[in-house]
């Protein structure tokens, strides 16, 4: 059975290779003395049969994880599902998928052609060489790029949809994880959080406001913007955007229990971390 340690681990160790300033960020929190809690982490990929939702939370289903709450996001054309486990150690899982059928035909077309392809060599996969020994083999959120892309290619998603393009150009892998700040000691409120982070030099995502959600919605999100990162393309490479940083803050409900679930309208402004210009 898969070790769900070893696989946040190893999805993490995938996502600072991609995302440098997340291991900035945890400097910045660790000399004021904080441990980090990790709140969740996202997974992104599309509603084909073989990629969807269910074949890449199948390793955390295996590991405990149970089916929570059901979301969608009819202008990104994006449904969402997430798992929590009954250890509150663990972080939630949250999982979204393209909604292709509702996509072009040629955004369709590329899609069929990518996950067709899959299996069939990824260049920029040194990283799964020193993976865990899956007992199973490696489980598809840990795949990476399973197929090539050409920069054409990516830059015609891009132009239909960036979560496309970023599932194309990025494959199986963690697309953030996020500080539950409601562990962190030393900051007050999120806003204090989002004042270090801004005086620190990282730039923070606004759409919709630094802060999505309320404590009325039981839930605060910020994040920063993505990083940037060399890309293999087909013959080239390129500098895209690869993954944020997220921060959340959860406020307990009429139970007294901390609210555990999403608000479509927040992580719908938080998708677009991915996607806002500099
Ligand atoms: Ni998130």
């Amino acid at each position: 059975m898969i070790d769900i340690h070893e696989l946040l681990a190893f999805l993490w160790k995938d996502y600072l290779a991609i995302t440098p300033q997340a291991a900035r960020v945890h400097t910045v929190l660790e000399a004021r003395g904080e441990i980090i809690v990790n709140d969740h982490i996202a997974l992104r990929t599309f509603d084909l049969p073989a990629v969807g939702i269910e074949v890449l939370a199948r390793p955390f289903l295996a590991c405990g994880y149970e089916p929570r709450d059901d979301y969608e996001f009819p202008d990104k054309k994006l449904v969402a599902r997430y798992y929590q486990h009954a250890d509150p150690a663990l972080p939630k899982v949250f999982v979204s998928e393209l909604e292709v059928g509702k996509c072009s035909p040629l955004l369709q077309r590329i899609v069929a052609e990518l996950v067709g392809a899959a299996g069939a060599g990824a260049p920029d996969r040194p990283i799964r060489q020193d993976g865990p020994d899956w007992p199973d083999g490696p489980p598809l959120v840990t795949a990476g790029r399973p197929w090539p892309l050409s920069f054409a290619t990516y830059e015609q998603l891009l132009g239909e949809s960036e979560y496309a393009a970023w599932v194309a150009a990025f494959g199986f892998r963690a697309n953030h994880f996020t500080v539950d700040t409601g562990a962190l000691r030393t900051f007050a409120s999120l806003s204090e959080l989002n004042e270090l982070l801004l005086a620190s030099g990282f730039e923070l995502n606004a759409s919709g406001g630094l802060i999505k959600g309320s404590p009325a919605d039981l839930l605060e999100q910020s994040s920063t913007l993505a990083d940037e990162v060399e890309v293999a393309f087909t013959g080239e490479r390129h500098r895209i955007r690869s993954c944020y940083y997220e921060f959340a803050r959860r406020y307990p409900g009429e139970s007294g229990e901390l609210f555990h679930g999403f608000i479509a309208t927040s992580a719908d402004k938080i998708f677009e971390s991915t996607d806002i210009r500099r």
